[in-house]
């Protein structure tokens, strides 16, 4: 990790979600932020006063304030962004999305400045109101992420020192394979999330309170994902009836589905056929357990609706 005095200074424009956090582990981590900025001067203003040495400028300020730029705005206001901020000549202007190429920040680069790729794989919310979170709870949602980094060898150099201090693994992308791993990481991160979500139904309606319901699914995410970061790669650390090989687990599982929504069915047969074809490809299961598996699925499909046993 290289000396906080070796980095930065950094300004970020966009108080969102990310924006914020990058702000505050950014300082945790000894890294000079010297300026924020947003579209809306009050929301820039609200992350400044919760920072020491921090002040809110105005977007068209922020292009000039500091040799870097992170533009954390949304997607599809890059553009309008990278105009509104002027960058001067020399200033190295990064947004951190990780499905658009710096192809976004053309404008900027026609006036002479340096154009890069900062994206946290990280799923960042806002803080939930009322709730001040601690320096080591923003220093957390960046710790042991990687970052994909895209840009020259320049940009690569100032960049990959600021994902270093914030404890993450920087990589250099290229542009354009860009849409296809952000696919991958939007799926993961959001799809989780909601698979969550019918898990902590299922709890709360099995009797489990909703604190202890929370707990449990996140406790469940964590134990899964402490599992996929130490396995050789995520097929060996695939549980369930599917991982088993057990087709009788994987009918009453997919008839459950079925009583439950018509949602819940086809969410289910999906997910179980990607996790058949990567165990046989990993080599848990054999090419002939497979096969049952399948028709376990198909037989669970035909099946009228009768009360599981
Ligand atoms: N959240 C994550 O987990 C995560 C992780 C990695 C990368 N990212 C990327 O980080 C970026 C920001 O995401 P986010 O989750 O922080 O979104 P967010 O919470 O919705 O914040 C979006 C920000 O964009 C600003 N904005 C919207 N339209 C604008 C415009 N026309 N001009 C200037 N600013 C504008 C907003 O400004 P105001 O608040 O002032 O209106 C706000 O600060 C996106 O590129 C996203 O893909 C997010």
């Amino acid at each position: 990790v290289p000396s906080p005095g070796t980095l930065g200074p950094v300004a970020i424009a966009g108080a969102g979600a990310l924006g914020t956090a990058l702000a505050h582990a950014l300082v945790g981590a000894g890294v000079p932020v010297v300026a924020v900025a947003s579209r809306h001067a009050a929301r820039a203003e609200a992350l400044a006063r919760g920072l020491s040495g921090v002040r809110a400028v105005s977007l068209a300020e922020a292009g000039a304030a500091a040799p870097i730029v992170l533009v954390a705005v949304a997607d599809s206001a890059i553009e309008d962004a990278c105009q509104a901020l002027q960058a001067s000549p020399g200033t190295l202007l990064a947004h951190t999305s990780g499905s658009r190429s710096v192809a976004a920040l053309d404008a900027a680069q026609a006036r002479g400045a340096r154009v890069g790729g900062f994206h946290p794989l990280a799923a960042v919310v806002s803080a939930p109101p009322g709730r001040a979170l601690s320096p080591e709870e923003w220093a957390s949602s960046f710790r042991g992420a990687a970052f994909a980094i895209e840009g020259n060898d320049d940009v690569q150099a100032l960049l990959a020192p600021l994902a270093r201090a914030l404890g993450g693994w920087p990589f250099a992308i290229a542009g354009s394979d860009k849409p296809l791993y952000h696919l991958g990481a939007s799926m993961l991160a959001a799809f989780s999330a909601g698979l969550a979500q019918l898990a902590w139904d299922r709890m709360r309606a099995a009797g489990a309170p909703d604190e202890v319901a929370s707990a449990g699914v996140g406790h469940l995410l964590a134990t899964v994902a402490g599992n996929v970061a130490r396995a050789s790669s995520p097929a060996a650390a695939l549980t369930g009836p599917v991982a088993r090989g057990d087709a009788g687990g994987v009918l009453r599982q997919a008839a459950a589905a079925r009583q439950l929504s018509a949602e819940a069915q086809v969410l289910y047969a999906a997910h179980a056929e990607h996790n058949i074809q990567l165990a046989e490809n990993a080599r848990r299961i054999s090419t002939a357990m497979a096969q049952e598996l399948r028709d376990a699925l198909l037989r669970a499909a035909s099946l009228a609706r009768e009360p599981l046993r």
